[in-house]
């Protein structure tokens, strides 16, 4: 290529999401194709939501009000703090790279879990940052690991609590012995995207266990627990002076007039979100009773997904299963070549899981 590229993004490589069902179907010729491969909520959004959104949409000639206030207040009440502490985003992957372009300057240190969700490593090169990668500790996230990386060019620390891919968690004592040892000038991003499927109550949580801290970002999506994926919306609670410098740099309408009223109404039906939470316990008790039946091993989870270790060739089983309808994710490129990764979905579609997987083992 003729052009010069920005050198710190030479070797990203792009995220790859999800295959999409329509993508799927047309490709193999299925009538039927289902998904568990992008943790999202399959039992789709609050009716409510899609009342707000007919009523917005009279309205979409208009641009987006900038400051999201119904929203804003909303979050503000929900946690206790002032609006000017937060942030909203066009999904929280938006507010992940509001902070490294807010807070990196070239040449920084961003450290991250090896493997992490691709879109921090994506967003700091952008930023013209270094990320730093400390391998998992038996699939958890390694925090001593952590601190023994931190330089004096260390500006951002990412943590996913639970972690994605894997569902494993950090405790309280253990956040709050990691967060000590962190110096006073480094950001500690807590990415919480799935924090509303926890079942133990010793897992972190930065807005239920609030010592304040100016250091901690907290960061949440209405894209999993609330289903809104598409709509993309999520949300930064963090210190004044860090949301007005991310306030200051996010494109003024980046959370579009639907998304706003869509997550407003999200937050208002409880029960939608109750009942979304119960039927994903259920069906990750339902899919390890049946895992473990078949002799497959799974990793304990908080999470709405699970990676389950099939002892052959991932990749080949993600294909296998791509044949048969079924979309899931080979932790191949994550680095873990036997295992898949795979969410939870309506009790038909966890059957429709099992038969397949069950049919690609031979297990049948
Ligand atoms: C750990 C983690 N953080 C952030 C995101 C991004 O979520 P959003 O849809 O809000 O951009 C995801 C999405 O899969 C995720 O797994």
């Amino acid at each position: 290529m003729k052009f010069q590229i920005n050198r710190y993004i030479e070797s990203i490589k792009a995220y790859e999401p999800g295959r999409p069902l329509k993508e799927v179907a047309r490709q193999y010729q299925l009538e039927k194709v289902i998904k568990l491969a992008s943790n999202e909520n399959p039992l789709g959004f609050s009716p409510k939501v899609d009342d707000a959104v007919q009523k917005a949409m009279k309205e979409m000639n208009r641009y987006p009000e900038s400051a999201a206030h119904a929203l804003n207040n909303e979050l503000s009440k929900r946690f206790s703090v002032s609006s000017e502490n937060i942030v909203l985003g066009n999904g929280s992957d938006d507010i992940i790279a509001l902070l490294c372009h807010g807070f990196l300057n070239e040449g920084d240190e961003a450290l991250m879990p090896l493997p992490s969700f691709l879109m921090y490593e994506i967003s700091v090169k952008t930023a013209k940052g270094v990320p730093v990668m400390v391998p998992l500790n038996d699939f958890s996230t390694n925090l001593q690991g952590l601190v023994e990386k931190i330089t004096s060019k260390t500006r951002l620390i990412f943590i996913t609590n639970p972690f994605n891919p894997t569902g494993s968690t950090i405790d309280v004592d253990e956040f709050n012995d990691f967060a000590q040892k962190v110096p006073a000038d480094v950001i500690i991003v807590v990415d919480e995207a799935y924090i509303e499927f926890v079942r133990s109550d010793q897992v972190y949580n930065s807005l239920k266990n609030p010592l304040y801290d100016p250091r901690v970002v907290s960061l949440r999506t209405f894209s999993k627990a609330y289903g809104l994926a598409g709509f993309r919306v999520g949300y930064g609670i963090m210190d004044v002076q860090i949301a007005g410098i991310l306030n200051k740099i996010r494109q003024p309408f980046n959370v579009n007039s639907l998304a706003q009223v869509a997550a407003v109404a999200a937050l208002e039906d409880e029960s939608f979100l109750n009942k979304s939470i119960k039927s994903t316990h259920e069906s990750l008790d339902f899919m390890f009773k049946e895992l473990k039946a078949m002799g497959i091993e799974v990793l304990p989870t908080q999470s709405n997904f699970f990676m389950l270790d099939i002892k052959s060739d991932a990749k080949k089983i993600f294909q296998q299963m791509l044949q048969l309808g079924v979309i899931v994710r080979s932790m191949e490129s994550y680095g873990f070549d036997t295992f898949l990764r795979v969410n939870t979905g309506t009790k038909k579609e966890n059957m429709a899981f099992l038969k397949a997987l069950k049919t690609v083992l031979k297990k049948v």
